[in-house]
């Protein structure tokens, strides 16, 4: 088979060249734009991140003034939408609902999109990003039967999703400062991971030239899964299933089984062989929230340090270089803002959108760029002549 290599899973190839994210797997180093992710999380907020990651630099006042503006007064989304959360169980997941809602904005926005012109593409990214914090609260709402709440303008794009995610009709919401913080600093990390399965996903969907919301709709799906997204609530249930830390044992045990196909969710990364940056400042964030709420003693917070430390110190984690990835902690400080699990996904692909929509921007944009279609080792059956029904 000369003219392709056989690479299942892409353990070594590069699908495209990208400017947006840089990540040294060996170092644990995560860059956006070459700004270290550290100083980022610490100095920056989303807006200026989202900035980035679409239009190459950090924007100035005036920039960022304009941006957020834009984005703040595209946060409604259409009003038949609530029609289609109408359409399904009332106990469907939230990503379930987040595949089949973002999706269904490709009807709202199809005729005028040709994705040739870069104005429809800001256009387009624009939306995805102001609406789908709306859509992701909403998928919520839903859930456990309250009205949807509208966004409000005055707030910034953390606070405004945590206003639609805990206000009611009958009760305001003040963002607690440090909460909404912590939030947007999830929001950061998670903004961009380049050739990730999801945002691999988008590329190849837009490709061939398809609609951006449902190419970012087919994103979620592939975030949905517990190898990817899925991991942080996936962590959470392991922490209750886990229960207390005389049982760490038993589960780091079942871990190293190879019979057993559990696996110790949040541990362990295709890229990062090292730590995970993104999950030493999540680490961090975590002892912020828990100090504000006054939960120091959480004892799932506990437990995941103990558990760390105990896998940390395993021959098995240690000789494949299993370190905690972002989405170890990321779980704990968001049920401490009272957040459920069921959430968690949704709230990553809401804070990746931006980096789905500058990644498929990016691919756009380039003249070279070709529909993606990889190739196969066929391993079926040889020619063979058909049988009519009565001789089979
Ligand atoms: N627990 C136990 N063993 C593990 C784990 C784990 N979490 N992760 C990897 N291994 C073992 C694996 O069994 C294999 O062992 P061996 O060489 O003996 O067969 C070895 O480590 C290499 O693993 P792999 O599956 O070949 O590595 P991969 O690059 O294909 O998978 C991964 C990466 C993230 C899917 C995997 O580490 C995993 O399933 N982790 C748990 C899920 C998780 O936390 N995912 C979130 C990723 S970060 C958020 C995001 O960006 O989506």
């Amino acid at each position: 088979h000369g003219y392709f290599t056989y690479d299942p899973g892409f353990l070594s190839t590069a699908s495209c060249d990208s400017n947006i994210t840089f990540i040294d797997g060996e170092e644990g180093l995560l860059f956006y734009r070459g700004y270290p992710i550290e100083q980022l999380a610490e100095h920056s907020d989303f807006m200026e991140v989202s900035y980035l990651l679409i239009y190459g630099e950090l924007p100035n006042a005036e920039q960022k003034e304009k941006f957020t503006n834009t984005i703040t007064r595209h946060s409604m989304v259409h009003d038949q939408l609530t029609h289609i959360f109408r359409g399904f169980r009332r106990d469907a997941h939230p990503m379930a609902v987040m595949v089949g809602v973002v999706g269904s904005m490709s009807a709202f926005y199809h005729e005028a999109i040709d994705v040739s012109d870069p104005r429809n593409r800001e256009f387009a990214a624009h939306r995805l990003l102001a609406k789908v914090p709306t859509i992701a609260a909403w998928s919520y709402k839903y859930n456990v039967g309250q009205p949807f709440m509208y966004p409000k303008n005055r707030f910034n794009y953390a606070e405004n999703f945590m206003h639609m995610m805990f206000a009611t009709p009958c009760e305001d919401y003040e963002p607690n400062p440090v909460l909404a913080k912590a939030f947007e600093r999830i929001l950061i990390l998670h903004a961009d991971h380049e050739q990730n399965a999801s945002t691999s996903t988008v590329r190849l969907a837009g490709s061939s030239g398809a609609n951006p919301f449902a190419c970012v709709a087919a994103g979620i799906a592939s975030l949905w899964g517990p190898a990817h997204g899925g991991a942080n609530e996936a962590t959470l249930k392991m922490l209750e299933e886990i229960g207390d830390i005389s049982r760490i044992g038993e589960y780091i045990k079942r871990a190293k089984d190879k019979t057993d196909s559990f696996r110790l969710m949040g541990f362990g990364h295709r890229v990062y062989r090292n730590m995970d940056p993104r999950a030493a400042i999540m680490r961090q964030t975590c002892h912020q929230v828990l100090d504000e709420l006054g939960l120091n003693d959480d004892p799932m917070f506990k437990l995941a340090l103990e558990l760390e430390k105990i896998a940390l110190e395993d021959e098995y984690f240690v000789s494949r270089r299993l370190y905690p990835n972002v989405d170890f902690y990321s779980g704990i400080v968001m049920r401490a803002m009272g957040i459920p699990n069921s959430m968690f996904t949704a709230i990553f692909a809401l804070a990746r959108t931006v980096g789905w929509v500058a990644q498929w921007n990016e691919m756009m944009s380039d003249p070279g760029s070709k529909i993606g279609r990889p190739r196969q080792l066929y391993t079926g059956p040889e020619r063979r002549d058909f049988l009519p029904l009565d001789q089979r």
